[in-house]
Formats: C-alpha cells, structure tokens, sequence
C-alpha cells in the first residue's frame, strides 16, 4: 500500500526535516515503494482522512514532530506510524526530563542546571550566572531544553559570554538547560528495531572541522569528519552501545533513535541527547550507521514500515 512520508512542518529544523523526507522518500522509491511526501500543514488530516495511507512515516524534527503532537494527532486519526508513542515522545524530547529518566536507568549524564527565562528576568542575570559557573565550572553547554540540530545551543568558555548565550538560547524556548561541558569523543548510536527487539547500528564518530558541532557543521557537506564505526576500544564500543539502547527502552520509545554520546578520557559515556525522529539527510548520522552496518536506507525504512503496519 501506500505510504506518506511527512517532512516539513514548523518547527526551527524545518529545512533539516524536508532534507531527511527527500532521502528516505528516494531511497523507498529505488526499492519500488509507493511514496508520497507531504508537509505537516493545516490540510494534512483532512487529506489523510480522505485518503488513508497504508502507514505514514513521521520524519518531522523538533517541536511538532518530536514533542508528540504529530503522534497525537495520528493515533486520534486510526493511522499506524512508524516511531515512537506521543506519550514516549513527549518525555525523550524533553531534555531534562529525558536526563532524569535516563539516569535513573543507570546511564551517566553532564551535571546541569534548567533555567527558565522567568527565573533569569527575575533573579537577575548577574547573580544566577556566577552561581552557575561555581556549581559546573566552565567550560559550560547552554542548550534549549527543547530543540535539536544545535539551534539555540552554544559552547561557553568565559563567564562574560554565558549571558549572551543564554539570550541567544531563549530565542527557541522557554527554559534553557546549562550542561557542564564534558571533554571527549563525541559519538552518535542510532538503535533501530524492525521486529526483533532494540538493536544498536556501529557508533559514528564525529570530529568537527570546527572544533563544534553545530548546525553548519551538521548540515554542510566536508566539514565534519566521520569515522564508522568510531574509533574506541571494544569494550568501549559495548559500553555506548548498550547505553543507547539502555536510553531508547528506558524513555519507552518505539522502531528508531538515536543516542549522542560523549566519551571521555577514561572511557565512561556521556549521554548528550536521545532523539526521536533522528536526521535522515546526506550528511546525518543514521543513514551512516546504517550503511556501515550493512543496510539499506531503503530497505531498513520499509521493514520499519511494515512492522508498524503490523
Ligand atoms: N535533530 C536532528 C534532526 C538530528 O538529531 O539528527
């Protein structure tokens, strides 16, 4: 039968997420799937209704497509999906609440502070910041507590550069979440289950020209160096992951994620970020993984969709 794809949407990573629907929509095409690719706009359910896909794949990034409303509105619908419960959803893009939930499962997690740019107004910057700066030293990561891509997220090496970084991350939510800056490899396991219980994909390495991984950085073909699999001892391999995969059970979460992790010195990981609608585009990390463990994009996504077909 047929399947939508759905790319777009409104969120911040909106131009990431109709990239990810491009590649997957190609790579089913090739295998001979009836695609279409459709935008998550005010049209949607009516047309879904008028004309239900067989299952509807959801790669929309960010608020929206991650947060559980768009699982929301397709359970109320009576359309299967691939992914994760809104339910699900809702936790694992909450960082601090994915943070708890994770640790509580036994997996390492920065030392860190939640913000709400209330508080900040109120307290003022002055005080709240040095406060900060004693409890997690620098250098510190200040992240919207909700978002992806590294939209709002900045690397803070001197105090005299936290209070912009904290204005700049509240240009995308309302609550920021200050990570205490952990030194290491940065690596990204993505989990995928087509039926046979959570299995992870090789790790991928990830070494920014830069020095920072950020949205340039994500999205601009050459300036990110990959190494598939990462380059770390074997055990240390084990170790992230059955970290990812610890992490995508403990949040509940359903058929793919991916778990970004940093390694530090002495081989313990770091859990970053989980996310639920991982990048699909050229230069994301699951596509990676998956042809470095010997799968299609294609294919891999079709079995993905026949599972939630059921
Ligand atoms: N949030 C982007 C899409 C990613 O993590 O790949």
């Amino acid at each position: 039968g047929r399947v939508v794809v759905l790319a777009g949407g409104l969120s911040h990573e909106r131009d990431v997420s109709l990239r990810s629907g491009r590649r997957v929509s190609e790579a089913l095409r090739e295998i001979g799937v009836d695609v279409e690719q459709r935008d998550a706009d005010s049209e949607l359910l009516s047309a879904l209704r008028a004309d239900p896909p067989h299952v509807v794949l959801p790669l929309l990034h960010g608020a929206q497509g991650e947060d559980g409303a768009i699982q929301e509105v397709l359970s109320l619908a009576g359309l299967p999906y691939v992914g994760s419960s809104a339910a699900a959803c809702r936790q694992a893009f909450d960082k601090p609440v994915a943070k708890s939930v994770t640790e509580r499962a036994g997996l390492s997690t920065p030392a860190a502070a939640v913000l709400p740019q209330s508080t900040f107004r109120e307290l003022g910057a002055a005080v709240l910041l040095d406060a900060l700066i004693s409890r997690l030293g620098l250098p510190v990561v200040v992240k919207p507590a909700r978002g992806g891509s590294a939209l709002g997220a900045t690397v803070v090496r001197s105090g005299d550069d936290l209070p912009a970084a904290m204005v700049e991350c509240y240009a995308y939510g309302e609550a920021a979440l200050i990570e205490q800056w952990i030194d290491g490899t940065e690596v990204a396991v993505s989990v995928v289950d087509t039926g046979g219980g959570p299995r992870p994909l090789p790790a991928v390495e990830i070494v920014p020209e830069s020095g920072t991984y950020d949205y340039h950085a994500r999205y601009t073909a050459g300036t990110t160096e990959f190494f598939v699999p990462a380059r770390l001892r074997p055990e240390t391999s084990d170790t992230v992951a059955d970290a990812a995969v610890t992490a995508h059970r403990a949040l509940g979460l359903r058929d793919m994620s991916r778990t970004d992790l940093i390694v530090d010195g002495h081989g313990r990981a770091w859990l970053l970020d989980v996310n639920v609608a991982p990048g699909m585009t050229e230069t994301s990390l699951l596509p990676q993984a998956a042809h470095a463990g010997g799968l299609d994009l294609g294919v891999l996504t079709r079995e993905l969709l026949a599972a939630a077909a059921g």
